[in-house]
């Protein structure tokens, strides 16, 4: 298991979400498994954490698998955490104590260059996490017109240079297909130095669409009281203003059926943020059930 790579481990989720002996718990990205092995030692041999990685790397041995082997109170499944409601019918589990999501990518994704999620290092332009499942970030591209593409690269990245980027990949005799190539272009639209590598909105914003985090999100939190208890508890790690943006509008809509418990932004924590960089901006949210 990769625990160092695992960002939050030392905000002692386990805890904010009250996690005890004989608990029922869902860790729905379990990426490699550091939160997922803290979920099965916490809830111990008379609880059970339902594990669930739409990523199939979660089945190799050194990841969220290998953390399942040890320890016979985790149940691990490959899918959608869209189909957690399925997977509890199918286990005749009626409600859950707690519900954890540690949102977007790990880092052993960004980290390899073959599934084209950095501009750091090139390879082929994909970015599906479920690699079995949806168009790759240069179908997406090739499907799109100047303004679906714009429009997509401003609401998922905030880009402000949307229009200019999507002309200019369109305008190209060959649309680039790998990561260095889609880097290069928008660094040309980008004449004056920033603070962030140009091609880090458009990167995001294009993960986001092929992957269709934001919709999935949104189904996500219209289901999940259906399967956590009054007084559950819901934990999100969130990476970005998108995500952040989604999270406050949905559970400030709903507050009849949810109070927000704890929030903690994660760069009081620095040692995250040395060994992770991505951990700069991260939030943990525990929000409680009401009803
Ligand atoms: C930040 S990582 C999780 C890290 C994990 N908590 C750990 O301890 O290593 C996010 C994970 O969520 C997974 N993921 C993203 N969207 C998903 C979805 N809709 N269904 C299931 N897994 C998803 C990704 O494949 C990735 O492995």
């Amino acid at each position: 298991m990769l625990n160092h790579l695992t960002i939050g481990l030392n905000l002692n989720v386990e805890k904010h979400l009250n996690i005890k002996s004989g608990c029922l718990v869902a860790d729905i990205t379990t990426g490699n498994g550091g939160h997922l092995e803290r979920f099965a030692h916490s809830v111990g041999p008379t609880g059970l954490v339902i594990a669930l990685d739409q990523d199939a790397r979660c089945l190799q041995s050194y990841s969220a698998a290998g953390v399942a082997l040890k320890h016979s109170n985790i149940f691990l499944y490959n899918t959608c955490f869209l189909n957690i409601f399925s997977i509890l019918h199918f286990l005749n589990v009626k409600e859950l104590d707690a519900v954890f999501a540690d949102l977007g990518f790990s880092s052993p994704q960004i980290d390899n260059p073959a599934r084209g999620f950095s501009f750091l290092q090139d390879g082929p332009l994909d970015m599906r996490m479920n690699k079995d499942k949806g168009l790759t970030a240069f179908e997406l591209i090739n499907k799109s017109n100047v303004s679906e593409l714009a429009q997509l690269l401003y609401k998922y990245g905030n880009e402000p240079f949307a229009y200019k980027i999507a002309r200019k990949i369109k305008s190209e005799k060959y649309f680039p297909n790998s990561t260095h190539a889609l880097a290069s272009l928008i660094c040309k639209i980008y004449t004056k130095p920033c603070n962030h590598h140009p091609a880090t909105k458009s990167f995001q914003a294009l993960r986001i669409a092929v992957n269709q985090e934001t919709e999935k999100l949104t189904s996500l939190f219209k289901k999940i009281p259906k399967i956590i208890k009054t007084k559950g508890l819901l934990g999100i790690l969130s990476f970005h203003s998108i995500e952040d943006q989604l999270i406050k509008k949905h559970f400030h809509q709903n507050k009849i059926l949810w109070r927000l418990k704890l929030k903690l932004k994660i760069n009081t924590h620095t040692k995250d943020i040395e060994k992770n960089p991505r951990a700069r901006c991260a939030t943990l949210r525990i929000f409680q059930k009401l009803i």
